[in-house]
């Protein structure tokens, strides 16, 4: 690295989808947010210093992928099919997908979005839990590329309801206090999920970060950033 501090480090890239706050939005061109003050910590664990770049969710897979980026960090969700291609760290976030809608809607649960549109941010959780629930090809299911389009959709009526992890459905509703929107939960049918870190197959980082995590959920770092964005 050339800039001086701990110069021994090396620099990981990092790939990121930054409209998905609390995780990772951007603020003043830079990313932040709980992913980025985590992965920092871990990181400078671990030994490296990181470079996080608001690449979009596709570019971020593909380019972890092809390691063309060295790190994914977007609150993705570890699962089974994202395992056949790609290393995970240890989990570091539970989640599960929530509802957003309108202040009057009628909705109650997941089920009660049957002939609604819903908007889901493209290859995420909420589009397929929502496709679980609806069909894979539910002409219904609107797909789109970030998480902010999907909840711009919901604001602009093209869709009457959005999916996502319920954080990011919590934050948006509370920062936007002006919108009449609201979040519905359904803990019947969506079931917890777990962030990793996204690395690639085979990567070597996967046993340091997660010597790195583990080092950073028991010395306190992980508390103090959970209560930065979370609150006690
Ligand atoms: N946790 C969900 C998934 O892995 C959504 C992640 C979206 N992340 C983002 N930065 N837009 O599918």
């Amino acid at each position: 690295s050339s800039n001086g501090t701990s110069s021994g480090d090396k620099t990981l890239s990092v790939g990121t989808e930054a409209t998905f706050a609390p995780f990772e939005f951007m603020k003043k061109g830079k990313v932040e947010g709980f992913d980025v003050d985590l992965l920092n910590a871990v990181a400078k664990e671990a030994g490296y210093k990181v470079d996080i770049k608001n690449t979009g969710w596709d570019a971020m897979l593909a380019g972890v992928k092809d390691e063309s980026i060295d790190v994914g960090m977007a609150g993705v969700t570890i699962n089974d099919k994202r395992k056949k291609s790609y290393d995970f760290s240890l989990p570091y976030f539970e989640s599960i997908n929530m509802i957003v809608v309108g202040k009057d809607s009628t909705v109650t649960n997941a089920k009660d979005l049957e002939g609604k549109k819903i908007g889901v941010q493209n290859g995420t959780t909420g589009q397929i839990s929502s496709e679980k629930l609806f069909g894979e090809n539910n002409k219904n299911i609107l797909k789109y590329e970030t998480s902010a389009m999907a909840f711009m959709a919901l604001e602009n009526g093209d869709v009457d309801a959005v999916v996502t992890d319920n954080a990011v459905a919590n934050e948006y509703v509370k920062k936007n206090p002006g919108k009449k929107v609201k979040t519905i939960d359904d803990k019947t049918n969506f079931s917890s999920e777990y962030y990793g870190i996204l690395l690639p197959k085979g990567s070597e980082l996967k046993s340091k970060f997660d010597k790195a995590l583990n080092k950073v959920l028991d010395n306190g770092t992980y508390t103090e950033i959970y209560k930065k964005w979370f609150g006690v």
